[in-house]
């Protein structure tokens, strides 16, 4: 029988995504989020692109009464913990934002999960645990530090569930230390929409692209890197979606923990990222060169021959890829703003025909 899965922040720019690629799997999915930083509207996507109605609650995770009722209804057998903040600026300017948001939650699922024996979890961790890393490519043994208050909340998290596995019999975790993630699903229904300006780059430079922004502000050009300019790993959001499920398939399979770089294990500079953007898009991208932004590192790349190994995990699309998608995505969510209808070249394969109804099953809250 098909596992069921409760996938937090689901739908995120990350959880969006790792959602479909989960269905696509043969899991059977609830989807938890408080829309805090995505749209409900997201929710009609995923039933159009995987042909499933979608199980959707709607809470904050850091609320352990209302997430219990959730795990009562349904018998989960893993978590997929995609919920956090993740904004590197906001978590400089409002560090206790990030403690509830990112610790206080995930304290919160551990105690609900534990009270309901569902022991398997895969979570969202970052690059960012390495903090300025001191050699590249970055093996995941590689010392962690942070940079930011968004880097210590995310190693807090890894060594809370860490301490987990080792004390509680039958717990395993799959860490997944994200890259950089960029692009857009095929479909061009789902993509990166944040609520808050997270200050990414890839959002940033499609704004610059519609017309929206000016130009793009280029912080730091006197980096140790060819062209002076912050270099990182960007790797597909679809890949990354892929990641989460070959994690899960392992924990399930093997009752091992495991803690991977998800990343392409090559690095972009910012100067090359917005080259590709401009020829995938065919937009000019104006930019000014600024002094550096507090908490970033100079260039940040991952060593995924452990991810390979241990779960199969391979990033096949490239930088163009992820530029393609991301405009695709743009462009189409630009018509949809402005009441055109979207005709994406994708074509579902599932079973729903008409326009898709969201399932939001009510539970209720104990009094
Ligand atoms: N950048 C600019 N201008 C902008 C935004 C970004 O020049 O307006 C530069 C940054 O200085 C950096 C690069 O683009 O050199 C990438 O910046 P992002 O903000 O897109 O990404 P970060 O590497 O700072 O952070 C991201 C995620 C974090 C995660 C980290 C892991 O946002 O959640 O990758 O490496 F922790």
């Amino acid at each position: 029988m098909a596992a069921r899965v409760l996938l937090t922040g689901g739908t995120g720019y990350i959880g969006s995504h790792t959602y479909v690629a989960l269905v696509e799997a043969g899991y059977h999915v609830v989807l938890l989020d408080d829309f805090s930083n995505s749209s409900p509207d997201v929710l009609n996507q995923l039933e159009i692109i995987t042909g499933v109605p979608t199980r959707f609650h709607r809470a904050d995770v850091s609320d352990a009464n209302a997430i219990r009722p959730i795990f009562a209804a349904y018998d989960f057998d893993a978590v997929v913990h995609c919920a956090a903040r993740k904004s590197v600026p906001q978590s400089l300017a409002r560090p206790k934002m990030f403690f509830d948001a990112n610790i206080a939650s995930l304290l919160a699922l551990m105690r609900v999960m534990a009270g309901h024996g569902v022991k398997t979890m895969v979570y969202s961790s970052s690059a960012t645990v390495y903090g300025q890393p001191e050699s590249l490519p970055i093996p995941e043994h590689a010392p962690l530090s942070y940079t930011s208050p968004y880097g210590l909340s995310k190693i807090m998290g890894e060594q809370f569930l860490n301490q987990q596995v080792r004390t509680s019999a039958g717990w395993v975790v799959g860490t997944l230390r994200y890259f950089n993630p960029a692009g857009a699903h095929p479909s061009a229904l789902i993509g990166e929409a944040p609520v808050h300006d997270g200050g990414n780059l890839m959002p940033l430079i499609a704004k610059v692209a519609r017309g929206v922004v000016p130009a793009l502000d280029i912080y730091g050009h006197d980096y140790g890197t060819p062209d002076g300019t912050g270099i990182r790993d960007y790797v597909h959001v679809c890949d990354l979606a892929q990641g989460h499920v070959q994690s899960l398939d392992r924990l399930l399979r093997h009752r091992r923990s495991h803690t991977l770089n998800l990343g392409r294990g090559s690095g972009y500079s910012v100067l090359e990222v917005v080259k590709a953007y401009e020829a995938a898009s065919g937009c000019r991208i104006p930019y000014r060169l600024l002094p550096r932004r507090p908490g970033d590192v100079a260039a940040s790349f991952a060593d995924p021959t452990m991810a390979a190994r241990v779960i199969g995990f391979c990033a096949t699309r490239d930088l163009h890829d992820m530029c393609r998608s991301s405009w695709a995505w743009e462009t189409a969510r630009q018509s949809d703003l402005q009441g055109a209808l979207i005709s994406p070249p994708y074509r579902p394969l599932g079973l729903i025909a008409a326009a898709p109804s969201v399932i939001v099953t009510p539970i209720a809250r104990p009094s």
